[in-house]
């Protein structure tokens, strides 16, 4: 069994206990990924699953056999940091940064659900496209919790991120 994290192939735990954030960092050293509550309460932990967003310390690495994992490592590109993360940082959208990963991650997995037509608890309009505005956003960002209370700055951060996504979205269409 492998499993694929950032593009690179990794051999599976022997123990198939070891959940996927343990793995991350225990086994990987990839120290991005945070644990927090370790029982799916804050959203420290969230990666990216085949783009997908998944909370890491309750998911077993053996589940994702095949699958393509995507931690805070795996996003900047040779262009540079991905524009979420430099968004986070032009906007505040941070102070101690250990949210932040998860932050990021669950954002990216976010705007990817509402642009599929995945509604929310504050949803009104099943039939309309989803337009992300501060409601949605909180909402769907109400699984990541931060001790610092940077939320303002990661609202505006997420915010900004999703307007320059439709943006090129439009100037592609
Ligand atoms: S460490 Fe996974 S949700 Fe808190
Ligand atoms: S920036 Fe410190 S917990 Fe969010």
């Amino acid at each position: 069994m492998s499993i694929t994290i950032n593009g690179i192939a990794a051999p599976a735990p022997t123990d198939a206990r070891v959940s996927l954030l343990d793995y991350l960092r225990e086994h990987l050293s990839l120290h991005g990924t945070k644990k927090g509550c370790d029982q799916g309460a804050c959203g420290a932990c969230t990666v990216l699953a085949d783009g997908e967003r998944i909370l890491s310390c309750l998911a077993l690495t053996v589940q994702y056999e095949g699958r393509e994992i995507t931690t805070i490592e795996g996003l900047e590109s040779e262009a540079g940091l991905h524009p979420l993360q430099q968004a986070f940082i032009e906007h505040d959208g941070f102070q101690c940064g250990y949210c932040t990963p998860g932050q990021i991650c669950s954002a990216i997995g976010m705007s990817a659900e509402a642009r599929r037509g995945v509604p929310s608890h504050v949803t009104q309009d099943l039939t309309a496209a989803i337009a992300l505005n501060h409601d949605e956003l909180r909402e769907r960002m109400s699984g990541n919790l931060c001790r610092c209370g940077a939320y303002n700055g990661i609202v505006a951060a997420i915010a900004e991120n999703c307007r320059a996504e439709d943006e090129q979205q439009e100037a592609a269409e």
